[in-house]
């Protein structure tokens, strides 16, 4: 690729690819943008980098002197990557199609290392942060976002009153335990402090998903992608269906009260460095 090469609309890949970010990632991901180091030669790492949006863009903004090396065990997200590094002509990707524990890199070999809501929703986060302090190079830094305890506040109270007036009071330590599942400042400076990372920096926001009614919220394609098979977790098996039309009921009246459904989505962002 020379520094003349246009990417021409008109292609096929063009209109397929053009709309690549997944939404929910994005307000995660450009704050990633707006604080990694973009050195002139580095290693960059991304840590279930999904359809490698991050990726990319690191690779591209970094420049062909430095390397991104992208990390996800998920086949169809890692062959959609494929396709448009193919269609971006970029050489500075490697692809790992693995579990980030099982990652074969030289000890003290990476610069940066990214995860936007990835290595905390691990099934091992620990093992995996033993990993990226063998992989670090000394002073090397870390970037992580993720979603707060506190997220979709508004829901899970809904959720809690259905579960109390369709007799599953016996349901509601698996709510908490699925709510509380998720990260806290605490935890992950924690975690980041076991693996010899030191937090130097947190970044604290929130933002809204707005929804016309229930309705629209449970229906909605990343909503049903992302959250509701945990949800459908938290009844009792044999109440799962009226459970979600009781949900839908009162998350539909409440819309009505309040004119709109809106989540908020605590996040953070946290940068460490290697010590
Ligand atoms: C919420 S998605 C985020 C994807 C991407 N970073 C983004 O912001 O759009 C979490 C990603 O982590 C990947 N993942 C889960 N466990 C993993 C592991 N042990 N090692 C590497 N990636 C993993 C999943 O396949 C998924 O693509």
């Amino acid at each position: 690729m020379d520094n003349l090469d246009t990417i021409d609309y008109n292609t096929p890949d063009a209109g397929d690819l053009y709309d690549e970010l997944p939404l929910w990632s994005a307000p995660f991901g450009l704050w990633i943008l707006d604080r990694v180091p973009l050195g002139q030669t580095s290693t960059i790492l991304d840590l279930g980098c999904g359809t490698g949006f991050l990726s990319i863009e690191l690779a591209e903004r970094c420049g062909p002197s430095s390397t991104v090396i992208a990390v996800d065990p998920w086949a169809a997200a890692m062959e959609r990557l494929r396709r448009k590094i193919r269609h971006r002509g970029l050489a500075n990707i490697q692809l790992k199609e693995v579990d980030a524990v099982g990652l074969d890199l030289p000890d003290q070999s990476i610069d940066v290392i990214v995860s936007n809501l990835g290595v905390n929703n691990f099934m091992d986060p620990g093992a995996v942060m033993r990993v990226c302090s063998r992989l670090a190079r000394p002073g090397a830094a870390f970037l992580l976002t993720t979603n707060l305890v506190g997220h979709m506040a508004e829901f899970y109270a809904v959720f809690r009153k259905v579960l109390l007036t369709t007799g599953q009071g016996d349901r509601i330590e698996a709510l908490d335990s699925h709510i509380n599942h998720r990260a806290t400042i605490a935890s992950v400076s924690a975690s980041l402090a076991n693996a010899g990372f030191g937090v130097s920096e947190v970044d604290v926001s929130a933002f809204r998903l707005r929804f016309a009614s229930g309705s629209a919220l449970l229906r909605h394609y990343f909503i049903r992608l992302g959250f509701l098979p945990a949800w459908a977790e938290v009844p009792t098996a044999d109440k799962v269906r009226p459970t979600f039309e009781a949900l839908e009921n009162e998350l539909n009246a409440l819309a009505l009260e309040r004119g709109e459904i809106a989540l908020t989505i605590p996040m953070a962002c946290i940068f460490a460095r290697r010590e």
